[in-house]
């Protein structure tokens, strides 16, 4: 009984810490990461999220600044039941780059640091809930269906970093007419 509570307890200290030398973008700049993403690649060990791996698209995303420095996020995901459209709310935190956000899913509010952009290529985006690993993932986003493989390497990289095991992290195929040509694409 002992050992597991110091178990826990390790466990809980090494989260937090990992947790804590998570640093935001240095001068982010939202202006500049507003606009259309794809979601190239999804770091997420959920056991509930295993039977969906491999049914994983790239979805696409738009990201759009709000005057009072919060963000709508719209993402397409297609579904086995179709294309759909969600908006996601993050609210801004007073360090430039770190948002809030609240999962009706999990019920509980997230921690949403994008970590690394150069806002015309790639971006690598950290979702996190401290004391809970299960609900922390790590994004890939890019600006168009292509990045450098390099890029794809320090995202695994990254993942990888905040122990995430090799096979939840992937790099998905395109999404096919998700959203239809037309709406936008
Ligand atoms: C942001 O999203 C909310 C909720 O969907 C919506 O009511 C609001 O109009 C959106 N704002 C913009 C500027 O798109
Ligand atoms: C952004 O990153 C890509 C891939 O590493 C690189 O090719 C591109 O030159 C970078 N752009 C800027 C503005 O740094």
């Amino acid at each position: 009984m002992r050992i597991t509570m110091v178990g826990v307890a390790m466990a809980i200290m090494c989260v937090m810490a990992a947790h804590a030398d998570v640093k935001p973008q240095k001068d982010f700049n939202l202006q500049k990461f507003a606009g259309k993403w794809y979601r190239l690649g999804l770091a997420y060990d959920s056991p509930s999220f295993v039977p969906y791996r491999d049914k994983l698209k790239a979805s696409m995303g738009i990201i759009t600044a709000l005057p009072n420095g919060n963000v709508n996020l719209t993402m397409w995901d297609a579904t086995p039941i179709g294309c759909l459209m969600k908006v996601y709310q993050y609210e801004r935190t007073s360090v430039p780059g770190q948002f809030t956000y609240f999962s009706p899913r999990h019920n509980m509010m997230k921690d949403v640091t994008v970590v690394d952009t150069n806002y015309t290529d790639y971006a690598l985006v950290l979702k996190h809930k401290v004391f809970n690993r299960e609900y922390t993932q790590v994004a890939l986003y890019g600006r168009s269906l292509r990045v450098r493989n390099d890029v794809i390497q320090r995202f695994k990289a990254f993942a990888v970093s905040r122990g995430f095991p090799r096979d939840s992290i992937l790099t998905p195929p395109p999404a096919e007419n998700c959203p239809s040509s037309g709406s936008g694409r």
